[in-house]
């Protein structure tokens, strides 16, 4: 039997991939666990409550190859004890952690009093951490931001001491207010605050875009999450995860975009059969392109493939005319 994940024997500083719904499924974290094994890959959130009540959809999102472990899966919910049940099929999984949202700003998701809205009801978050470390073997981690309207020191702080007292190993915040959405700019400061006084694990997150940024935002920190610089680009992670371990000669040999963007596509098809799959790859085709001459005429194109085999024509096409 494969030994038991732990926080603590992870080699620091970690480099996570983060959650993304609708983009870090299985296909993406299989492609960059391919090249980047170094990277701990979150799932998309799964509702707890849609895995308590047998959910087809929601249970799909939680199988996962073997190559993506060690595998931490994300739950959102705001009633503990659903998340007893969500916990033990995400351990049966083979799941290496569990993650909370306690994140996401999204309207629908804060409007039921999920995601971030728990920043404002801290002792059901708490209660919520309590609950599953109390049900699982699996190392519990929470995922938020720095406040929900504005960024309070005090009530950050407040909040973070009691999911670490709940239980919770690891704490990741991302540098923004929920008002903040995605605009603006991610604030470090308060994140560096928050290690200086927590016992548990704290990862930063938040516009990391390149391995420079990636390392002069680390400080402190036991780790850094990066989301959105890996779309079109998931070697960035290769190429982050070196500057962050420049004691480990990593000189893989890496493929090109074209050959990534089928790689993908192949992953893809595997995992969620081929129309599903062209349909959910549109928009990752798009972004591997981004900067090319002539990419918006390709990117009306790849936006609109229907099958395996278009991409790949289409993708071959853009390579002969593209630069290098
Ligand atoms: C399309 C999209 C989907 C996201 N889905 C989730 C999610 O399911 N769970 C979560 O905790 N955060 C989610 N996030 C937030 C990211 O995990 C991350 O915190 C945010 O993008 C900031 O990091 P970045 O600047 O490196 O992208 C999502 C972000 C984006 C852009």
């Amino acid at each position: 039997m494969a030994s038991k994940f732990s926080w603590d024997s992870e080699k620091k500083p970690i480099l996570a991939l983060a959650p993304m719904e609708g983009y870090t499924d299985s296909a993406f974290r299989q492609l960059i666990k391919k090249y980047i094994p170094e990277v701990i890959c979150f799932t998309e959130f799964t509702s707890a409550d849609a895995l308590k009540y047998n959910s087809k959809v929601s249970f799909k999102k939680i199988k996962f190859a073997k190559t993506e472990k060690p595998l931490i899966v994300q739950l959102f919910g705001k009633k503990p004890e659903h998340f007893i049940e969500a916990a033990k099929l995400v351990e049966e999984s083979g799941a290496a952690g569990i993650d909370i949202n306690m994140g996401c700003p999204a309207k629908k998701v804060i409007g039921s009093q999920h995601g971030s809205a728990l920043l404002k009801n801290p002792e059901l978050a708490a209660e919520i951490v309590h609950t599953v470390v109390k049900n699982t073997n699996l190392p519990v981690s929470v995922k938020t931001r720095i406040g929900f309207n504005s960024y309070d020191k005090e009530k950050l702080q407040s909040f973070c001491l009691k999911i670490e007292q709940a239980g919770a190993k690891l704490i990741t915040i991302h540098g923004r207010t929920t008002k903040q959405g995605y605009g603006g700019k991610a604030s470090w400061d308060p994140i560096y605050q928050i290690k200086e006084i927590l016992n548990i694990y704290v990862i930063g997150n938040g516009d990391i875009d390149s391995p420079e940024t990636a390392v002069k935002k680390l400080k402190n920190l036991d780790g850094i999450m990066v989301g959105r610089a890996t779309f079109g680009n998931p070697l960035i992670m290769y190429h982050i995860y070196n500057k962050l371990h420049p004691e480990n000669k990593n000189d893989r040999k890496l493929p090109d975009w074209h050959t990534l963007a089928k790689e993908h596509i192949e992953l893809a098809v595997k995992s969620k059969g081929e129309k599903r799959a062209m349909l959910e790859m549109r928009k990752h085709l798009a972004v591997y392109i981004k900067g090319f001459p002539g990419a918006a005429n390709y990117r009306s194109k790849l936006v609109r493939v229907e099958t395996k085999k278009e991409a790949f024509e289409l993708l071959d096409e853009i390579k002969e005319n593209s630069p290098g």
